[in-house]
């Protein structure tokens, strides 16, 4: 016999809910992204045909990890490899991703100076518990993703600042200047997640100058430093044409206060298998160790152990890499082109070229033919079109401006001919 717990739970479960968590925590957000994802699931199931251009993830159908690290998985967990890694991670990752910093971005941080989690999120949430406490100052620029969580879970006082599509969507270097002021933690991220677009290099070292500058005046007075979270997730995923810059690289005397941020999770593919890492000036590491460790957010052994020994296998990442790249430019450009004809045709479509990662930025202003706000065109070109795409909202830039996040990673190429072709038509039928 067993209980049914139902029985003994309040009738009223969202109130006592409230009752029982913390403001912080009742008020925390859903993923806006996610909400979309499952309206476009409801009409798949409904038999619709939906190019799924939403979610920042790869489909394994159409984007598999290197066959290698499979495995190499397997092996490692055949063999034993699954008791409890170090907190920080396995000294054979952390010497491989020094290696990968040193050999790729000239960077010797040394093992010392690597903190591995379980993918991206944890070095990032760790950096946001290791620098800010309620009321502090926090400065991100719009659009960017996820940053808003992370600042509501710290109960800090967050200033998001939007920027400009003229700037590839990236902060000026007088933006961040104008925020520096009692700020203590930075957060940047190139190539952009929603945009796939990357810092300009000139753009990265006033920033980088500027924050060694603020930091000098501090340290003169004894206060504590602004930091800055520099998430390269898809730092490998940098199209051909466009470079990928490293704020540390070019401002060596910024290394003190930046914390890298990066995972495999985009750039071989495998955001489930949970590897992701903190590159960060050493005197910091154990702090972060620290964290990573008490909430036990370490990434599995086996894929650890796995990944380690893909880094170090001369010329498999780099071959991997070409793969990927390629497929994921193919997407991007044949995209990029189809708006470009549309917006030459006289349709009221644009969109920025694709420098890195999986997204393109697509603007559609149909504010002249019957739309007031993003939302109401992104769901008339899901109805209308089958295409499913994310507004800047979802990435806490407020403007209705028409700008929209094309994601490639679950789509195949020859699904995206009928989806461009559906939303030409549909943006005719619009104009009349
Ligand atoms: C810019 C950026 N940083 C971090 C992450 C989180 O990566 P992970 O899945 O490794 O936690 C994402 C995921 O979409 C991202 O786009």
């Amino acid at each position: 016999m067993s209980i049914d717990i139902s029985a003994y739970l309040p009738s009223d479960g969202q109130a006592a809910m409230r009752r029982a968590v913390t403001p912080i925590m009742a008020t925390m957000q859903g993923s806006k992204i996610l909400a979309i994802a499952a309206q476009v699931k409801t009409l798949q199931a409904q038999g619709r045909e939906i190019c799924n251009l939403t979610v920042g993830d790869f489909s394994p159908d159409q984007f598999r990890v290197p066959d290698a690290l499979t495995e190499k998985i397997q092996q490692y967990v055949a063999e034993g490899q699954t008791n409890y890694p170090p907190a920080d991670g396995v000294p054979e990752l952390k010497s491989a991703i020094s290696d990968l910093y040193r050999d790729k971005l000239g960077l010797d941080y040394g093992p010392e100076g690597v903190c591995v989690g379980s993918g991206a999120r944890p070095p990032i949430y760790a950096a946001w518990r290791l620098f800010t406490k309620p009321g502090d100052r926090t400065v991100s620029f719009l659009p960017m993703w996820n940053v808003g969580y992370y600042a509501h879970f710290c109960e800090t006082e967050h200033h998001f600042v939007p920027t400009s599509a003229e700037n590839n969507f990236f902060p000026t270097v007088e933006q961040v200047e104008a925020q520096l002021h009692g700020t203590r933690l930075l957060c940047t991220n190139s190539p952009l997640n929603p945009t796939g677009t990357v810092i300009d290099r000139d753009v990265l070292v006033g920033i980088a100058n500027a924050v060694v500058a603020e930091n000098r005046k501090r340290e003169a007075k004894g206060q504590p430093p602004v930091m800055w979270i520099y998430d390269q997730v898809y730092w490998l995923l940098t199209s051909q044409g466009s470079t990928h810059y490293n704020p540390v690289t070019l401002v060596p005397d910024c290394a003190p206060y930046v914390i890298h941020v990066d995972a495999i999770s985009k750039w071989m593919a495998g955001t489930g298998l949970r590897v992701g890492w903190g590159v960060l000036p050493p005197y910091l590491q154990a702090k972060m160790k620290g964290f990573i460790g008490h909430v036990g957010a370490w990434a599995p052994r086996p894929e650890q152990m796995a990944t380690a020994w893909l880094l170090r296998e001369p010329g498999a990442l780099d071959e991997y890499l070409d793969g990927l790249r390629t497929q994921i430019n193919a997407r991007l450009e044949k995209i990029y082109a189809a708006v470009l004809e549309m917006k030459a045709k006289g349709l009221p479509v644009d969109a920025i070229a694709p420098q890195g990662a999986i997204y393109l930025s697509l603007k559609v202003d149909l504010f002249d033919h019957g739309f007031s706000t993003n939302e109401e065109i992104r769901a008339w070109m899901l109805e209308e079109a089958g295409v499913a795409v994310v507004p800047f909202q979802a990435f806490d830039l407020p403007a209705d401006s028409g700008w929209f996040r094309m994601s490639v990673g679950a789509v195949g190429l020859d699904e995206l001919d009928g989806a461009l072709d559906r939303l030409d038509a549909a943006l005719r039928r619009r104009l009349g």
